[in-house]
Formats: C-alpha cells, sequence, structure tokens
C-alpha cells in the first residue's frame, strides 16, 4: 500500500526503535524520567522558550493551552478550516467553556492578517458580550494544502495581540515543514507565540507524540492539565527516546516530502478534471479538486484503495500527504494509477 492519507501514518525507523529498546526511564508523573526530561529540555532549546511538555497527542497540547490562555465565557480567535476548531471534537467548549470564532482567510491562505483578526476581536465591549481570550494560529496549515506562514506574518499578529493584551498559540503540528520550506528555524516562525504545539508523530515520523512549548509557569500549569485530562504517562521514556531521534534527525529530509508533494502536483495537474494549485503546494499536502473528472471523491478513493493507494476525499475534493514512508517511485506509480481511475 502506497498510504497517503497522512503524515501521521508512518512507521518508527530502524533508529527509533533502538532507542526505544535502550532508553532509560523513569516515573514521569514524578518528573524523573530522564528521556523525557531530555527530550522537553532540547525543544525548549530548539524553540528558544523556556520550557516544554511531552503530551501524548497534538489535540491535547492545543488543548491544554486553550484551557490555560482563558476563563469560561470567553471566544478564541482562529481561521474557519483551522484543526482546533474543526477535528478536535468541540474541546474548547467542553474542557476549556469557550465559544469559537472563525475567520476566513481572504487570500485562501488560511494565515489571517491582522487587519482580519483585528475586525473580528471583541475587546472592550459591553459586558454582556464575550470577550476574546486567545488567537490561535496554524503553520503548517493542513486544509488549507500545508501553507505557510512566514515569520513575519507571525511575530506581527503576536505583538499587535500583545499590545491589546490577548496572547497567541501556534498550532505547530507541522511547523517543522514550514521552517524547511521557508528556509529558516522554528523558533524564528514561533518567536512571539506564547505557546506553541508541535507534533512528533506527523511528519517527523515519531510513532506517538506531541510536545507543547512556552514559559516555565505555563509549562507548570500544563503538567496538572496533562494529568487532569489522563495524559500523565509513567516510563514514557520508551516513547520520547523516539520522539528525540525524530526530533534531531527527521527536520532534514523533510524537503524529500515537498520534492515529493509538488512532483505529485505537477503529474495531477496535467490529468484532465483535476484542479490544483501546484504553486501553492510547498510543504507535504496536496489537495485537489476532483469535479471536473465526473466521479465523486469517494468513488475515486474506492477505486485507488483496490489499486493499493489510500488518500482521503472529502467534498470534491481529495488530500494526498507525502511522507518519509513514501517514495519518488510511489509517487509515480500513483500518478499512473490516478490517471486510470479517471481515465
Ligand atoms: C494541524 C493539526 N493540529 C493538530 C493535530 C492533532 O494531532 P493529534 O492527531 O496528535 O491529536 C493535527 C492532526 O492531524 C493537525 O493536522
Amino acid at each position: 500500500m502506497i498510504d497517503l492519507r497522512s503524515d501521521t501514518v508512518t512507521r518508527p525507523t530502524a533508529a527509533m526503535r533502538s532507542a526505544m529498546a535502550a532508553a532509560e526511564v523513569g516515573d514521569d508523573v514524578y518528573g524523573e524520567d530522564p528521556t523525557v526530561n531530555r527530550l522537553q529540555e532540547r525543544a525548549a532549546e530548539i524553540f528558544g522558550k523556556e520550557a516544554a511538555l511531552f503530551v501524548p497527542t497534538g489535540s491535547m497540547g492545543n488543548q491544554i493551552a486553550v484551557k490555560l490562555h482563558t476563563q469560561p465565557g470567553q471566544e478564541i480567535l482562529i481561521e474557519e478550516r483551522g484543526h482546533i476548531f474543526n477535528y478536535e471534537l468541540g474541546t474548547p467548549a467542553v474542557v476549556a467553556g469557550v465559544m469559537v470564532r472563525t475567520v476566513c482567510s481572504a487570500d485562501g491562505s488560511g494565515h489571517l492578517t491582522w487587519d482580519e483578526i483585528s475586525s473580528a476581536l471583541k475587546i472592550g465591549q459591553p459586558y454582556y458580550s464575550s470577550p476574546t481570550g486567545l488567537i490561535c494560529l496554524e503553520n503548517t496549515h493542513n486544509f488549507a494544502g500545508g501553507s505557510v506562514m512566514p515569520a513575519e506574518h507571525c511575530a506581527d499578529v503576536c505583538e499587535k495581540a500583545h499590545a491589546v493584551g490577548i496572547p497567541v498559540h501556534m498550532d505547530g503540528a507541522r511547523i517543522f515543514n514550514a521552517a524547511t520550506a521557508l528556509e529558516t528555524l522554528v523558533a524564528e516562525l514561533t518567536k512571539g507565540c506564547d505557546s506553541v504545539q508541535f507534533c512528533l508523530s506527523k511528519g517527523l515520523g515519531a510513532p506517538v507524540g506531541s510536545v507543547l512549548v512556552g514559559s516555565a509557569d505555563f509549562i507548570k500549569a500544563a503538567r496538572i492539565w496533562r494529568k487532569r485530562l489522563g495524559g500523565g504517562m509513567r516510563q514514557v521514556g520508551i516513547l520520547a527516546a523516539a520522539g528525540f531521534v525524530a526530533l534531531e534527525e527527521s527536520p532534514n529530509r523533510l524537503h524529500e516530502d515537498h520534492a515529493n508533494a509538488r512532483r505529485l502536483a505537477e503529474g495531477l495537474a496535467e490529468i484532465p478534471g483535476i484542479s490544483v494549485d501546484v504553486e501553492r503546494v510547498v510543504t507535504n499536502i496536496v489537495i485537489f479538486d476532483i469535479s471536473g473528472t465526473g466521479k465523486t471523491s469517494a468513488e475515486i478513493c474506492a477505486t485507488l484503495k483496490e489499486k493499493g493507494i489510500l488518500a482521503i476525499g472529502f467534498g470534491n475534493a481529495i488530500r494526498m500527504v507525502t511522507h518519509c514512508d513514501v517514495s519518488g517511485e510511489d509517487i509515480e506509480r500513483t500518478l499512473v494509477a490516478f490517471r486510470d481511475v479517471v481515465a
């Protein structure tokens, strides 16, 4: 199978598996797992923040941040296709007691400008209006096709948000993909953010885990909420060991996934009935419109599956994601199969 459904499907590398087998462990609920502590210290260092916390999933990292930055009854503001709003099961309402206000990014990039954000902020309004408690950004933006937010854009939003007293959380599930595409450092891309969540288990290829980074006080409070949500794990250095390898080694190879995604988009663009903006494919996600083929995305995905290729269809679109278990040859095979399916 060529699995292009997501970069979450990657399997741990041999280096990850041997690091897991050799990991020194302790009880992380007591803060005594040396491998977890090493991962957290390294993550904080890479992001230029005071502290970090290993969490089981990106969703938990995001939701702890939403909880800690807000008060019940407030709103959080996010671009309308954002993961925190669409794919985290309404947890902002369930756990933090906040409402989500969405804004559409006019240029389709998924990255809201300060003008778009500020027109939807609720600050200093009458007491019966729920105030904005947090702005959430996402880099890369998954459902905007892995689009990237440059460092200056993020810095501008953070500076202006802070000037009006609102914190900023970055859902950086794929922030290393953004850094690779923009040829910069993740610390630059998240400089002004009050907190950042990044995933070890997506493009970086670890089997499990995400890391939340921020100030020492924020992470101290995050540790309490992680436990409260059932995410206090014990000898979890076994998993952190794979995460450490992912953090140190995987960013160096992400450009291969991006080249494969671009090649895929170029090939798809040549197939009649497919519409894809090749120039917008800058990381590892390709989202394309299939309405011109006369078939539904469900039909296409089902036939692709019979040919050994997995992709996700939604509405008139299909998403394909490249990752370390997808080779250049797999991309060529996918294109051949696709031509057959829509012919
Ligand atoms: C942008 C983004 N944020 C957060 C998450 C959540 O990560 P997890 O599946 O580890 O909860 C995902 C998962 O696909 C994602 O794409």
